[in-house]
């Protein structure tokens, strides 16, 4: 059974890619490559022994999209594709709603004239979303059912493609759509061949951590040491990237076997503070990370940690992974791969 990901090149899609296969499905990768490198299909097919079909291209291209539909006819996709830097965000608000909102639609439109063509298959949607969508909560932990906000355009545009799909499943029953809101993905596959390669300086707390760690960056900025946690530092749900392909992969499987649309959390629902992740990260690595306190990031939120209970009882899934095995897995992950995918 075929599953198309797009963006399936990504950090995140790349590992959903091995956990489909392992799991008996047949992913498909389309991507353009604008944030990440061809190399990850190499790196794939070391990992699980398979060539993975690549539809090298964009989204935004619905003609295209719905001929390697036509083509492939997968039973469900996986909508990864977008752009993710808030801070970039900011500054050119345009290129996220082209491309986010833009690329979603693009990709939902071409699903629905294929579907009209052959209404045998239900339209299968996961779209990858992202607590950016519960702005600052009121409180922890977080439950689906806590008022949306924005503060940045990335966010916004999450927040428009969660309403364009609960839109079109209302005005068409036959869609099946997941929405998954992620917490904060970090580490890497065991292999350590697969992992997060940000382009420029890394606007996240692990790669920064690891650019340290490998000698890259010469200290990490701790941004707030004044917050109204126990160490003072924001505390974050940080979930290994391999729990969030499984989550997927569940997702998947309750969408297939019949089950209705859901929007749920994918989260530990443990929170850990800035300092909780260096010293983690220290044990991991063996390496110090040497670190000074910054002023406050602007938009940050003091803590921000999930209800996971939901995905549990929905799609069977629940995250498995400590703090210490994605600190280990990353470092495997940046200390194989100083430079990425670039060698
Ligand atoms: P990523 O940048 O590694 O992966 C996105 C992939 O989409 C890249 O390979 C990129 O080349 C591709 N892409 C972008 N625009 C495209 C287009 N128009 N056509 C074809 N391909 C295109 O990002 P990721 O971390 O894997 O994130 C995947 C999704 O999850 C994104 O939608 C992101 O907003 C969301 N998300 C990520 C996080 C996170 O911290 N990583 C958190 C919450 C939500
Ligand atoms: C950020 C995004 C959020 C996105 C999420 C994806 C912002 C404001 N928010 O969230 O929209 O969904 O990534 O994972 O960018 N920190 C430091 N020093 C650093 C980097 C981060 O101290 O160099 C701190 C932050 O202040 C925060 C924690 O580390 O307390 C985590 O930061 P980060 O990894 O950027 O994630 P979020 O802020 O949760």
């Amino acid at each position: 059974m075929k599953i198309l990901l797009t963006g399936g090149a990504g950090y995140i899609g790349s590992h959903t890619a091995v956990a489909l296969i392992e799991a008996g499905f047949e992913p498909v990768v389309l991507d353009n490559f604008a944030n990440s490198h061809p190399v990850v299909l190499e790196r794939l097919q070391r990992i699980t022994g398979q060539t993975m079909a690549l539809e090298r291209g964009d989204v935004l291209d619905t003609h295209w999209v719905e001929d390697l539909l036509r083509r492939h006819r997968p039973v469900g996709v996986v909508h990864f594709a977008g752009d993710k830097a808030v801070g970039e965000s900011v500054a050119l608000p345009l290129k996220y709603f082209h491309n986010n909102i833009g690329g979603a639609v693009s990709l939902l439109r071409a699903m629905q004239t294929v579907h009209a063509e052959d209404p045998s298959t239900p339209p299968t949607l996961v779209f990858s979303s992202s607590a950016t969508v519960y702005g600052d909560p009121a409180s922890v932990p977080i439950t689906e059912d806590f008022p949306r906000s924005h503060t940045n355009p990335y966010g916004h545009s999450k927040l428009v493609i969660e309403d364009m799909l609960s839109a079109l499943c209302a005005a068409n029953p036959a869609w099946r759509v997941g929405t998954l809101r992620y917490f904060n993905p970090v580490g890497a596959h065991p292999s350590g061949l697969i992992g997060e390669d940000p382009a420029g300086i890394p606007n996240n707390l692990m790669p920064y951590v690891t650019q340290v760690a490998v000698g890259q960056r010469e200290h990490l900025n701790v941004y707030g040491n004044d917050y109204p946690t126990p160490d003072g530092t924001g505390v974050r749900d940080y979930i290994h990237v391999q729990d969030l392909a499984a989550g997927h992969v569940a997702a998947l499987k309750t969408l297939l076997g019949g089950g209705e649309s859901f929007t749920v959390n994918l989260g530990t629902g443990k929170g850990h503070s800035v300092l909780d992740v260096v010293h983690a990260f220290e044990k991991a690595s063996g390496r110090p990370v040497p670190y000074q306190i910054a002023p406050r990031r602007p938009g940050d939120v003091a803590q921000c940690w999930a209800d996971p209970a939901l995905a549990q009882r929905l799609l069977g899934w629940q995250a498995r992974h400590t703090l210490d095995e994605m600190c280990a897995d990353a470092w495997r992950w940046q200390s194989g791969n100083p430079n990425g995918y670039r060698g």
